[in-house]
């Protein structure tokens, strides 16, 4: 499993980075503006950071726009993924960027019938909001299973990004299913590390290694 970081906090990826366990990054309008910093530079760092596909959205909604939108910023790096929201002009979007080389990433994606669109358009990337189809009652995981059959049955090559990713259990569930690749936020990643056993044991293990070392020293 492929993990990206959901996140445009230049901090937090270079901590991931440097647990030697991030494949990439994912951002969104949203993320960048609580971030406070120009939108190019910070896409730029995160590329230089972290080497690996980094994914920044557009922000037109027309044709036109979201392809020129996205040149622009697939110029900024080598490893910028451009992000597209799922509508038609976005469908559209992707399929000329692909023809281009640009890599795409589509975004918004709530069914498996629309990212059966994104993977027939060359998308190299879909993203399934997990999170926010459980916020209204749905079970978002679902979606990633439809979508890895319908993938499978046509051998796309499309790989599922699962998103909008609350807790470690939405991770276990990924893995459970083979999703190529899971992006979270940083407390999420941080969370995985944890078990109270694992602080237990290590607690008792250093304690009993300091009294041997007391003994040790009282013996002589
Ligand atoms: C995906 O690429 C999005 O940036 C992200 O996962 C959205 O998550 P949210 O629902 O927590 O905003």
């Amino acid at each position: 499993m492929e993990i990206f970081l959901d996140t445009a906090n230049i901090e937090e990826i270079r901590k991931g980075v440097a647990w030697g366990i991030v494949d990439g990054v994912t951002t969104n309008p949203t993320l960048v503006s609580k971030e406070n910093a120009v939108f190019e530079e910070r896409i730029k760092e995160i590329c230089e950071t972290v080497k690996g596909p980094v994914s920044a959205e557009v922000v037109s909604t027309d044709y036109e726009g979201m392809v020129k939108e996205a040149r622009e910023i697939a110029d900024l790096s080598e490893f910028v993924v451009v992000k597209i929201p799922l509508i038609p002009d976005g469908i559209r979007a992707i399929k000329t960027l692909s023809k281009e080389g640009i890599k795409t990433n589509a975004t918004l994606v709530f069914s498996p019938l629309q990212a059966l669109l994104a993977a027939k358009a060359g998308a190299t990337y879909v993203s399934p909001f997990i999170g926010r189809m459980d916020d209204i009652g749905n079970t978002g995981m679902d979606i990633v299973e439809e979508i890895e059959v319908i993938f499978s049955n046509y051998g796309y090559e499309t790989k599922i990004i699962v998103a909008s990713v609350r807790h470690p259990q939405h991770v276990l569930e990924a893995g459970l299913i083979g999703a190529d690749v899971v992006t979270m936020p940083f407390e999420v990643l941080e969370k995985m590390f944890k078990h109270p056993m694992t602080d237990i044991g290590l607690e008792r293990f250093l304690n009993d290694w300091k009294k041997y070392q007391d003994y040790l020293k009282n013996k002589t």
